[in-house]
């Protein structure tokens, strides 16, 4: 592969995908995003598609439910990243590869934690299972792949200090997780896209998991809090939840969004799935060992602008 490769992203317009997308643009890379038609009448969705066109993405028009279509995509390119949500189906877009047999390197909708291991409780285990699903057919499939685990990005726990239900950080009260003392890895969505694009043309991560374990940004809850406590200067009124508590709230949550929520810290902060492990060298590499250039944001001065 030479040193600039052309990129496609599914997904471009999702939440995680535009940083991809951007980080993609900025590295030199000739850009390709597949969007859904009814992205470009779309007051939100068609301004980000306007930029996407500014910034020179070649923008192609499809959905990955229409197989000819996307194969048409996928042979324009040597790299495919794809961001699309949680549910939706990317066994076309193996297929598609599998026969196009250009690509030299997939990364598949992933961006949290290492689906094959840890011991995640429903909702999660379910999510985990469709994903580990989709690595199994790519390996079977013979694709090169990148599988990200990006941990915990800043905007979906930081914005809230992962308090189900909230819309801002906490100033008087705050649920606790057990003991607190379990830490959790934190990346902000601009970085997972840096270092996502950074893996996606580089040998050493063919074929394995990059885990985005940058080295300031590991924090228990109890660390966290205190980090925000400061910074605030208060005090927070602290409501302690065991695990039966937990998973009693898990059960009773009438919103998935919570529901998730709540399993996801409890698989982090009560059960410590993010950092319990070595990354095993045969199938794993440490984004901060291959890429400690990286700038990457920090907890500590991403919680500043919320005081
Ligand atoms: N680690 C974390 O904290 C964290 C947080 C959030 C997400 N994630 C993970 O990141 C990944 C992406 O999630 P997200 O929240 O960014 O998703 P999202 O905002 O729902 O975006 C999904 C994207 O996929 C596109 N898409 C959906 N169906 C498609 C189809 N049939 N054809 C073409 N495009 C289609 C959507 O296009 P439209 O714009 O047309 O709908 C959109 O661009 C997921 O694997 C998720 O689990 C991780």
């Amino acid at each position: 592969m030479g040193e600039k490769s052309k990129i496609l992203v599914i997904g471009g317009t999702g939440n995680m995908g535009r940083f991809i997308v951007e980080a993609s643009v900025k590295a030199g890379h000739p850009t390709f995003v597949l969007v859904r038609e009814s992205n470009f009448t779309d007051p939100v969705k068609g301004k980000l598609v306007e930029n996407f066109k500014n910034l020179g993405v070649t923008l192609l028009s499809g959905d990955i439910q229409d197989y000819e279509n996307l194969l048409k995509a996928i042979k324009l390119v040597d790299v495919v990243i794809s961001a699309v949500g949680r549910s939706d189906n990317q066994y076309n877009i193996i297929a598609a590869m599998k026969e196009a047999g250009n690509i030299k390197r997939f990364v598949p909708s992933e961006f949290g934690m290492n689906v094959d291991a840890g011991h995640p409780i429903e909702p999660a285990k379910s999510g985990y299972a469709l994903k580990a699903k989709i690595r199994r057919a790519i390996e079977a499939a013979g694709i090169p792949y990148t599988y990200i685990s990006c941990n915990c990005s800043f905007g979906f726990f930081l914005s809230t200090l992962a308090q189900p239900g909230a819309t801002d950080l906490p100033r008087e009260k705050i649920m606790m997780f057990g003991d607190g003392q379990h830490q959790g890895i934190f990346n902000k969505e601009e970085d997972i896209a840096t270092y996502t694009i950074r893996a996606v043309v580089d040998p050493r991560a063919m074929n394995k998991t990059l885990y985005l374990r940058p080295p300031n940004n590991f924090y228990s809850f109890n660390e966290l809090v205190s980090l925000w406590e400061k910074k605030i200067g208060k005090t927070l009124e602290k409501i302690y939840a065991t695990e039966d508590q937990i998973i009693q709230m898990i059960e009773d949550a009438s919103s998935m969004e919570d529901k998730v929520m709540l399993v996801v810290n409890y698989s982090i902060f009560m059960k410590g799935e993010q950092t319990h492990f070595d990354i095993d060298p045969s199938s794993g590499v440490d984004s901060s060992v291959l890429y400690p250039d990286v700038d990457y944001a920090t907890v500590d001065k991403f919680l500043d602008q919320f005081v």
